[in-house]
């Protein structure tokens, strides 16, 4: 409901204006993303990697409304594999397929996937699929699916929310790669999404445990929340294969820390890049108390 709220709120044309126009919106946005350009994203991940953790870095954007907006996109984040070759950082890439053409022309979509996935490839690195609104969550499986089975060096975001993410693991643990699993942060319809936070935690632990003990993939466990924590790390002990948590740029920091000192492997999500609008309301629409810095960007011009 507040989720809803917040997102509907933060679509409309004024919002967005006063936010991205004000000082104070880009400072706020300052907290969740790394900068405008690749080059800061590059000094943050150098410093996160310093800290023992990998990174996967997120060049902002998402329904691209042009192929030539979706191949500029591409091409920003074949620049982005080239610096994490040369700058050798411990880092991978997070895609939406929206920004690279789905939803408008999904075969230009699924070309720039695999032309990511081949960059990818010679970066020495992987390539993860993040996963949008519920309206694109079938092509989504579908493009990851061909471009998995082709390149193999891939992942993708499923959503504990979704109904029908356990279904969806039938397809696609047998692929192998990394799974990273988190609740979800878009509006959806109850019919599709579990509404009640109590449903969604324990869907969110039900497939937790299925990918952890799931052999043939990577568990990528991606939340704050400490309850949803403490069993993973409980599975981790008994489980041979590789698995890490993932927490976003600015959220928790200090956990952040403390589950590398216990030992455990982390990946920060680093996003960068100007089309932060959307991305920064989502982070706000997760937490209430965010709200009181967006209306401080509103009213403090
Ligand atoms: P929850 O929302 O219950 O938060 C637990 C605690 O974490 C809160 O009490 C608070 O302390 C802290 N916290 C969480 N969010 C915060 C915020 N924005 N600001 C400050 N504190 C916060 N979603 C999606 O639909 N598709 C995707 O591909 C991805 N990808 C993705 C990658 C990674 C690495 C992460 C961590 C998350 C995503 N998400 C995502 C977002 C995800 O679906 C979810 O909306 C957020 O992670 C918040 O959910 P939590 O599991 O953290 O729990």
């Amino acid at each position: 409901m507040m989720r809803a709220a917040v997102l509907s709120v933060t679509e409309r044309r004024t919002v967005r204006r006063l936010v991205t126009e004000t000082r104070m919106g880009r400072a706020v946005a300052g907290r969740f993303v790394a900068g405008d350009r690749l080059s800061d994203a590059v000094v943050v991940t150098r410093g996160l990697n310093d800290a023992g953790m990998a990174v996967s870095m997120d060049h902002l954007g998402e329904h691209v409304t042009s192929v030539d907006e979706a191949e500029r996109a591409t091409g920003a984040y074949v620049d982005c594999l080239h610096a994490i070759e040369d700058e050798r950082l411990d880092a991978n890439i997070s895609v939406k397929l929206t920004q690279l053409g789905m939803g408008l022309d999904d075969d230009v979509a699924a070309k720039n996937l695999e032309r990511l996935a081949v960059a990818a490839q010679e970066a020495g690195t992987t390539v993860t699929v993040d996963m949008e609104e519920s309206e694109h969550t079938s092509t989504t499986i579908d493009i990851y699916e061909a471009t998995q089975r082709e390149h193999g060096n891939l992942g993708i975001a499923v959503q504990s929310y979704l109904r029908r993410t356990a279904a969806d693991l039938d397809r696609i643990v047998p692929l192998g790669g990394h799974i990273r699993l988190c609740k979800g942060a878009y509006a959806e319809p109850e019919e599709l999404a579990h509404q009640d936070p109590d449903d969604v935690d324990a869907s969110f632990d039900r497939l937790a445990a299925l990918l952890m003990s799931s052999p043939r993939v990577v568990p990528a466990i991606a939340t704050h929340d400490d309850d949803r924590i403490e069993p993973v790390i409980a599975a981790g002990a008994a489980r041979a294969e590789p698995w890490e948590f993932q927490m976003l740029y600015g959220v928790r920091r200090d956990r952040q820390v403390e589950l590398v000192r216990a030992g455990h492997s982390m990946r920060i999500y680093v996003p960068y890049g100007e089309a932060w609008y959307p991305y920064l309301t989502r982070r706000l629409a997760e937490r209430p108390a965010n709200l009181t810095f967006f209306a401080r960007a509103l009213v403090g011009r």
